[in-house]
């Protein structure tokens, strides 16, 4: 097991769990300037295919047009404001109408119709498009930023660029969502992801399949943390019966088909890279003390369509350590709010954590105290 230190560092302070003035300056600094995943491009199979992704009080849609283009578009009328998508995803027609006053637009954003609107000198049809969010992909998954001159992709979250090229991620399609919502601050469900000191006695039934020293970070520093756990059954993967659900990726080597990859992505998800499936928790902050958690349970079309495919052992297994993670969470978040604590130290354990703790610092202009 390779361990790197915590540098003697201790938890963030308690007003960083739950001041509402630190939860506006993440929301400007750090919310408002990174990509932010926000789903796959398999959840858009079709033109006028979308779904919302919210941010703070800004609801994006996105949505694939009859090209086969993807927009990502705030979901505000440009006229008085209303919301042009209400259900968080569907289908819409060819045209976004607005249901107000029916101004409608194209799926590219731009205004088609403003009933009425030809009797008011000077009204012009393109300065009143939908304004635009910024979209990339990742090997099939989709990612926002909300700046108005956002950085590059590339620039922003330089690690990813050439990692697990070669896992079919874009192929993939989610064969189940869950949707939780953790009364925690966001911080605390990234610091519970990033170590498995708490595994021997919160998760028995994942510490059987990988003992929480059998971790190797190979990520250390950065926007994306992480690194592999070795199973204990070179065969198995992370399921209530210790088995897979599918087939391993083809194209992994024989030493990755014995491991799970887990990675923190910030500030807005974490990936979890098993043999046979890819499980993606999305972590959208509501306030400073609630966090909405979204799961999806990624496998190859190949593997769905197979007979007698069942992923009710990668889903359960994920949801009972889900829930028992957000369990924890909510109990540190009540502690944290109390008059008696202070922030205590990290362990050689906790390196991941220290490490989070730094790039978050930074993302939000601070110096550690
Ligand atoms: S608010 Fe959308 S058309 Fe009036
Ligand atoms: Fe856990």
């Amino acid at each position: 097991m390779k361990l790197r230190s915590a540098h003697g560092q201790c938890m963030l302070a308690a007003r960083y769990f739950d001041s509402a003035d630190i939860w506006q300056q993440e929301q400007s600094r750090i919310f408002r300037c990174n990509w932010l995943l926000a789903g796959h491009v398999s959840a858009l199979p079709e033109c006028g295919s979308y779904f919302l992704h919210e941010v703070g009080r800004d609801s994006v849609i996105v949505v694939r047009d009859n090209a086969g283009n993807i927009h990502a578009l705030h979901n505000v009328c440009r006229h008085r404001g209303a919301r042009l998508c209400r259900a968080p995803h569907g289908k819409t027609g060819p045209v976004l109408p607005c249901s107000y006053h029916a101004w409608t637009y194209a799926l590219d954003g731009t205004l088609q119709h403003a009933p009425h609107m030809q009797d008011v000198t000077g009204f012009d049809k393109a300065a009143w498009r939908l304004s635009p969010v910024a979209l990339a992909e990742w090997r099939g998954f989709l990612f926002l930023c909300l700046a108005s001159a956002p950085q590059p992709f590339d620039v922003v979250l330089p690690a990813l660029a050439g990692r697990f090229a070669h896992w079919p991620l874009a192929a993939l399609r989610s064969v189940h969502q869950a949707e939780y919502e953790v009364a925690a601050n966001w911080k605390l469900l990234f610091h519970n992801f990033s170590e498995c000191y708490h595994c021997p006695g919160a998760h028995p039934h994942l510490n059987k399949l990988t003992p929480y020293r059998n971790s190797d970070n190979d990520l250390e520093e950065g926007a994306l943390l992480g690194g592999p756990m070795t199973m204990l059954n070179a065969q198995g993967s992370m399921t209530t019966h210790g088995g897979r659900c599918a087939p391993p990726f083809a194209s992994l080597a024989a030493e990755e088909r014995a491991r799970v990859y887990y990675y923190t992505l910030f500030p807005s998800a974490f990936l979890s890279l098993h043999p046979d499936y890819v499980l993606v928790h999305r972590v959208q902050p509501l306030d400073a003390g609630r966090t909405r958690m979204t799961c999806d349970w990624y496998f190859h079309p190949e593997a769905i369509a197979a007979p007698g495919f069942d992923a009710q052992p990668a889903i359960e297994f994920w949801d009972l350590t889900n829930r028992q993670d957000w369990t924890l969470c909510e109990s540190a978040m009540r502690g944290i709010a109390s008059s008696a604590w202070t922030p205590g130290p990290y362990s050689e354990l906790e390196s991941q954590l220290a490490a989070f703790d730094r790039h978050y610092l930074e993302a939000l202009g601070e110096e550690r105290a």
